[in-house]
């Protein structure tokens, strides 16, 4: 019978997971820890509005289930050796040095965890790999564990079976992607282990989405499930660029193809780019094993992937200096939206970041507003000290008491003088902007430039000011 779960790594991953767990076994006690003790702080914060990732349906969760059957917490070691379960979901970033660097994933959160399980844990536990991590990871894993046993009596000896089990959950929609997921993957050798993992999700999702494989396929398939996203991204990404300088439109491009049943419709908005922590690390690991198991030709394929992304990206900067006559020095523009997709406060390779640093060198001044990220993490994404006109909700409710963020923005004069506007995240709020008012602030000829196809063209085309959308290109005055 499983009584403690324990999940190491209260981040985008474990919180949200383990609050689900939480919420669907009642008679299970789900206690997530982390050696970050203000984010565990801020797990624990009686403002539901201040817990550390903001995910839509998170805080009904969370204040559901918190101090009932779900704990988070610094005591790593005291809730290892309570644990029938340990689910590893700790950071897999890519490393930054030594043999591998930009591609490889460094393993030293993962492999701390392992030296950690391997010391504290008691009796029989089952090692779940939530993590993303490279192809026979399972394997470094199962040696660190076992390692430590060999010089114990027997009398003291622990056992441990690994399982592989990703998430494939998106922010912004975690919450329901953990409730109605498409599938569960199990990877794994033991039946008795699988068949225990399989039982948690049995409680609330249906048999026939569990899926079981061995352990190498299912951490395969999660490195191969965002690799396929990600190309197809930067497959209709590439066709917006053509769109633009054809007079196709990539919606209608979109729409066509999108109607074959074996390409469907999904993942084929046009963006500035993909972000977000994954994408990009996942596929330059994938790069990273092509190579390291001789299979150049493999490798190269997927690293176009990540090279039409960031191509995408300066290709927007290029645009914005053409249109605003060659030259940004000292010219004022306006960034709506740094997280790097709407409702989520993530910024993590946010293709904002980018952008916004190749205006910076430009000379351009930037004004950003976002609803949900701070001004805190903005100055920290773009290295500079500190930014002064950056707003989001918080600060600009404070200012105006008033909660309507166009008004507020207005009265705050952001779009006072601007030369430009660049729409990058698409939060819905920036669909209903009433352009005619934003251009009697803004300096002629202001532009808008719409990276997400989401602005509402007929007031911008009212409004008198220049227009120019991603996959679309410059929409002309009559
Ligand atoms: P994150 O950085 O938000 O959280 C990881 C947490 O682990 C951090 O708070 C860190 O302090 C903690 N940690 C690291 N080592 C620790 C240790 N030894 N003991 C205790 N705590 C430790 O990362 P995330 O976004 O939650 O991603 C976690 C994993 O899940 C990654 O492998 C990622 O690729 C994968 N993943 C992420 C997403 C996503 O949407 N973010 C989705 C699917 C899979
Ligand atoms: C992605 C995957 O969708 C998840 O299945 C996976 O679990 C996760 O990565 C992970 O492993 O971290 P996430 O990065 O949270 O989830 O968000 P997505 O919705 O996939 O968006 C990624 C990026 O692609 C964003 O920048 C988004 O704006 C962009 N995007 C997405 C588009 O530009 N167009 C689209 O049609 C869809």
């Amino acid at each position: 019978m499983i009584k403690q779960v324990c999940c190491i790594g209260a981040g985008y991953v474990g919180g949200p997971t383990m609050s689900v767990f939480a919420d669907k076994c009642k008679d299970i006690n789900f206690n997530v820890v982390d050696v970050n003790a203000d984010r565990i702080a801020a797990w624990n914060s009686k403002d539901l509005s201040k817990l550390p990732i903001f995910e839509p349906g998170l805080d009904e969760i969370v204040k559901r289930c918190r101090g009932k059957n779900l704990t988070f917490s610094t005591e790593v070691h005291k809730c290892i050796s309570e644990a029938d379960i340990i689910f590893i979901s700790v950071n897999t970033p890519t490393k930054t040095k030594g043999i591998g660097a930009g591609k490889a994933s460094d393993l030293k959160w993962v492999e701390s965890c392992a030296r950690q399980i391997s010391e504290h844990a008691r009796g029989y536990t089952i090692v779940v790999e939530k993590s993303t991590l490279p192809v026979r990871t399972g394997e470094v894993i199962k040696d660190i564990l076992d390692s430590s046993q060999s010089s114990l009596n027997s009398k003291k000896k622990n056992s441990f079976d690994i399982l592989s089990n990703p998430e494939f959950l998106a922010e912004g929609t975690a919450i329901d992607d953990l409730e109605n997921p498409d599938r569960i993957l199990i990877g794994g050798s033991n039946e008795n282990a699988i068949k225990v993992l399989h039982d948690l999700y049995k409680r609330w999702v249906s048999e026939e989405k569990i899926i079981h494989t061995n352990l190498w396929s299912s951490e395969l398939a999660k490195l191969t499930a965002n690799a396929f996203l990600a190309q197809r991204l930067s497959s209709i990404n590439s066709i917006s660029a053509l769109c633009e300088v054809t007079g196709a439109d990539v919606r209608e491009v979109s729409r066509a193809i999108g109607k074959d049943r074996r390409i469907g419709s999904k993942f084929l908005n046009v963006g500035p780019g993909f972000g977000g922590s994954c994408f990009k690390k996942d596929i330059l690991n994938l790069v990273y094993l092509a190579n390291h198991f001789g299979l150049p030709e493999v490798a190269d394929f997927w690293e176009s992937v990540v090279y039409l992304n960031s191509w995408n990206q300066d290709r927007l900067t290029r645009i914005i200096l053409e249109k605003l006559f060659g030259t940004l020095t000292e010219k004022k523009i306006g960034i709506l939206g740094f997280s790097f997709k709407a409702n989520t406060n993530d910024t993590r390779e946010s293709p904002a970041i980018q952008i916004c640093k190749n205006l910076l060198n430009e000379g351009a001044f930037l004004k950003i507003h976002d609803p949900k990220v701070s001004q805190k993490q903005i100055a920290l994404d773009l290295g500079i000290p500190s930014i002064e006109e950056c707003l989001n909700e918080e600060n600009l409710n404070k200012k105006n008491k008033d909660k309507k963020w166009e008004k507020s923005l207005l009265r705050n004069d952001f779009f006072e003088n601007l030369d430009a506007v660049v729409v990058l995240t698409e939060w819905s709020i920036y669909s209903d902007i009433d352009w005619g008012k934003v251009s009697k602030k803004m300096r002629s000829p202001g532009w808008v430039f719409d990276t997400r196809l989401i602005v509402d063209e007929e007031k911008v085309i009212n409004s008198g000011l220049c227009f120019w959308r991603v996959g679309v290109g410059t929409l002309k005055r009559n």
